[in-house]
């Protein structure tokens, strides 16, 4: 099989890494991809979706693998699918990505389809009085979120009315986040521990991933700013049987039911943010695309064939795939540029890669070659380090002493992931 990837961040690595290991993989091409995916397959250079079109089309593309959101929100299956039959799209078209697009279609969806998530009504600038007479009606911490996709950063949590009100207005009036805030839903706070759920469906059937637990917070102990995610652990001890099974049938059973019944032809990941309130899933929100750095720990996992799930997707046959996990314990350490997720410098040279064992893998995140063929950085999260153990302390321990092996300057990351998880 021909397949062609998108993306260039720490998922599309450590998707990059699956599915060459398929035997069914003939070539692998990733645009952009990063220097680590040049491992496994072919770096393209590929910009909008007429180019990514006809490139499938040139290169007799068999299967797309669509990484990020914002392609998937703004239509590239339906354009693939309208132009290059024969290619498979794995990702969600433009109607069923509104999981992720929109955060008004993606409460009213679990209302209708009675998916435990938090109390909210949706507002516009026309309706601000009503929304703050709702606000008045919550308990602190109050929940505000901007309806469309605003780079990860339209949710905010504030501790009191006064300062709720105030976001609402910057949001609502002074367009905080752009055309994103609009419309901002106002929920109610959920108290709990959150994980990952991901599930690849054809539309009808699903295989379910293993869960992963994400670390969001910059500093030690879940403190200061929210990141794109510090590392991961997968499987997650407290995501037992008992809980796994509510997930499944109260939470993801009855999305893709009503994805089917919508009409929506969802062929791709579903990514469950799950808030486990004393034993209780609730859905804090969906995503249409893989975790980062979920993918990492996630992958790391995966026994099987991903190409040959990849197909059964395309024949709607997922039902026949069988799924096989790793039974060890992937954890992940994000290594990031001093400063992140604030101001940070870039172009700092990454040394000691060479020095890593070969059972610990490497995905890049934010790496790419400098003038001189060195590998630089040029992001905030630049190298996720995965490692498999027996249990999760033995894979920390593993990363966290090949971790000494790495540096540049302004190296930073979290010594604590795990910590919170240990008997
Ligand atoms: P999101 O961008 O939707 O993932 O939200 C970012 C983060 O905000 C989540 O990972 C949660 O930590 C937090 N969050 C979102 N909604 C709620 C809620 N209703 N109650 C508590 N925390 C929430
Ligand atoms: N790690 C959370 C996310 O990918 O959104």
């Amino acid at each position: 099989m021909k397949i062609l990837l998108l993306g260039n961040g720490g998922r599309e690595s450590a998707l990059a890494r699956v599915i060459h290991k398929s035997k069914q993989t003939e070539k692998l091409y990733i645009s952009p991809g990063n220097p680590s995916t040049e491992a496994w397959g072919e770096n393209v250079d590929l910009e909008g979706f007429e180019q990514i079109s006809s490139f499938c089309e040139k290169e007799s593309i068999d299967i797309l693998v669509v990484g990020p959101e914002q392609p998937l929100v703004e239509g590239i299956t339906d354009y693939i699918n309208q132009n290059n039959h024969r290619t498979i799209v794995i990702g969600a078209n433009k109607q069923g990505a509104q999981l992720e697009g929109s955060k008004d279609f993606a409460k009213n969806f679990m209302f209708k389809y009675n998916i435990p998530t938090a109390r909210y009504q949706t507002f516009s600038s026309s309706t601000i009085k009503e929304a703050k007479s709702f606000l008045s009606t919550l308990n602190a911490p109050y929940v505000l979120k901007a309806d469309g996709l605003a780079a990860g950063k339209g949710v905010v949590i504030l501790p009191n009315l006064s300062e709720a009100e105030k976001e609402l207005d910057a949001m609502l009036l002074d367009a905080k986040f752009g055309k994103a805030s609009n419309k901002v839903v106002i929920e109610e706070f959920l108290s709990g521990v959150e994980c990952s759920v991901f599930v690849l469906t054809d539309g009808k059937h699903y295989v379910i991933l293993p869960e992963a637990k994400d670390y969001k917070k910059v500093g030690q102990n879940d403190t200061g700013l929210n990141t794109g995610g510090m590392g991961s652990v997968s499987p997650v001890p407290f995501c037992n049987e008992s809980f796994l099974s509510k997930v499944e049938q109260r939470i993801i059973k009855p999305t893709i039911q009503g994805l089917q019944e919508e009409g929506i032809d969802y062929k791709g990941f579903i990514f469950f943010g799950l808030m486990n309130v004393e034993g209780e899933p609730y859905v804090i929100e969906y995503n249409v695309r893989m975790g980062d750095p979920e993918s990492e720990s996630v992958f790391a996992r995966w026994d099987s064939d991903i190409v040959e799930a990849f197909l059964m997707v395309g024949k709607g046959e997922l039902d026949k795939y069988l799924l096989e996990i790793n039974s060890q314990t992937a954890t992940t350490v994000m290594l990031c540029s001093g400063g992140y997720p604030l101001d940070y410098e870039k172009g700092k040279e990454i040394f000691g890669l060479d020095k890593v064992d070969n059972s610990t893998i490497i995905y890049h995140a934010g790496t790419k070659y400098s003038e001189n063929k060195k590998i630089v950085t040029s992001g905030g999260r630049v190298l996720a380090v995965t490692c498999l153990g027996n249990n999760m302390q033995e894979a920390l321990n593993k990363c966290y002493s090949e971790i000494e092996k790495i540096h540049f300057d302004k190296m930073y990351y979290r010594k604590d992931i795990g910590k919170d998880l240990e008997a």
